[in-house]
């Protein structure tokens, strides 16, 4: 067969297979249909069989030059990173030294820092500054294995600035390293020139909304619901509008106090609730019945250096598929690592590392609307496809803080 590649020499191959529908959840959370020995053919890009060595070695013989060695470890199917601020100017260390002396995250922002910050440096960031910053974390986020990410906007908070971020985004998708959803976040904060007139802004989010999805430069709409954001009202009413326009739906609730926006966007349809370090029984319900996907980020209460994380287990036991992303930002979580959210999950949110693992792959591309394409070890999805040197997938949540991928195809 010609074009055909051979991944061969895998101590596993972990497929996460059977998921392509529907978001593992409850008990299949942590199924990751390993295959000992395992083989992958690929072709065009494409995953053309996956099975045992010995069998793929007689249905797909490739010469040797064709075949990839896998060293004996583990191959997986590239992580999916579905919540990320890729896309900022500046940053913010010196307010990351205050927040270790004790200040407070929410407390910086009240007073005109945070994401004000990156707001400012981001207004000033030219198309092409921007492109090369996004180009050099897609960078990172791929060495780590990450082959597909959501980008989100919202360090404009301005027309020009918004459509610029959402342009780079998908400038940096049509460049080919990662596959690249994007998400306009207009309602992150209220930027300052808008302070005294709040429905004036969200008008303004709303316009933007209306010509981003014109020009096709946004698939998802998010909002942060928090105190120091956007109430519960206003949530509801941005929420409602973007789904009018036809945005897929995604929130930030429960990031630092159980304020009610996880109740409403599950309510409303979206494709994932973010964050979800507090969670009451309301919110709980209403995530199990809509079937929205729990998108965790337990980078941020350990950037932040806080005590309190989600609980993926009570949402794992609930019934509702758990999602792992980075949230890779400035201000709350500056990592690229998809490996050590793995890590995190097994260490804090009471997560196997099966579950955290499919969480990281399947499960975070139906959080970005892309579980039939990517995200899993299946014939016909794209080939993306990584390589750790690992005796067994148990040591991606075993190990931490160095990477374990040696390959990403
Ligand atoms: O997901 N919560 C709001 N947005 C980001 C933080 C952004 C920032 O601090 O710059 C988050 O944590
Ligand atoms: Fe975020």
């Amino acid at each position: 067969m010609t074009g055909v590649r051979l991944i061969v020499n895998a101590a596993e191959v972990v497929t996460c297979a059977g998921f392509s529908q529907a978001a593992a959840r409850g008990k299949d959370q942590g199924r990751l249909g390993i295959i000992p020995n395992g083989a992958v053919a690929i072709s065009d890009g494409k995953i053309v069989a996956v099975g045992s060595e010995a069998d793929l070695k007689k249905s797909h013989p490739v010469p040797d030059d064709r075949t990839i060695d896998a060293g004996g470890g583990v191959v997986l199917p590239g992580f999916v990173d579905p919540h990320t601020h890729l896309l900022f100017g500046g940053d913010r260390s010196a307010e990351w030294e205050q927040r270790m002396l004790g200040r407070d995250y929410l407390d910086i922002l009240r007073a005109g820092g945070g994401i004000q910050t990156t707001v400012a440096a981001t207004r000033e960031a030219s198309e092409k500054e921007l492109l090369s910053h996004g180009r050099l974390w897609l960078r990172r986020m791929l060495t780590l294995g990450t082959t597909t990410v959501e980008i989100k906007s919202g360090y404009g908070l301005d027309r020009d600035t918004e459509l610029r971020l959402l342009k780079v985004a998908r400038q940096l998708g049509a460049e080919g390293r990662q596959r690249i959803v994007t998400t306009y976040l207009g309602a992150h904060v209220i930027p300052e020139e808008f302070r005294a007139n709040r429905s004036a802004y969200l008008d303004l989010v709303m316009e933007i909304a209306a010509e981003a999805k014109e020009e096709d430069l946004a698939d998802f709409f998010d909002v942060f619901c928090e105190s120091e954001a956007f109430n519960i009202e206003e949530t509801t009413m941005l929420l409602k509008g973007a789904k009018a326009l036809g945005y897929g739906l995604k929130i930030h609730a429960g990031q630092f106090s159980d304020f009610g926006g996880t109740a409403v966007a599950a309510g409303l349809g979206a494709v994932s609730v973010d964050h979800l370090d507090y969670l009451n029984d309301d919110g709980l319900d209403a995530l199990a019945k809509a079937g929205a996907i729990g998108t965790l980020l337990p980078g941020v209460a350990f950037h932040l250096s806080l005590d309190h994380y989600a609980d993926g287990r009570r949402l794992i036991d609930a019934d509702i598929p758990v999602a792992l992303a980075t949230d890779f930002n400035p201000g709350s979580s500056f990592t690229p690592s998809m490996p050590m959210m793995i890590a995190l999950a097994t260490r804090h949110l009471g997560m196997t590392v099966a579950e955290a693992i499919v969480a990281a792959t399947i499960n975070a591309a139906h959080a970005v609307g892309l579980g039939g394409e990517v995200g899993s070890l299946e014939v016909g999805k794209q080939a993306d496809v990584i390589i750790c040197d690992i005796p067994d997938h148990k040591w991606l949540g075993y190990g931490f803080g160095w990477n374990p991928v040696r390959e990403v195809i």
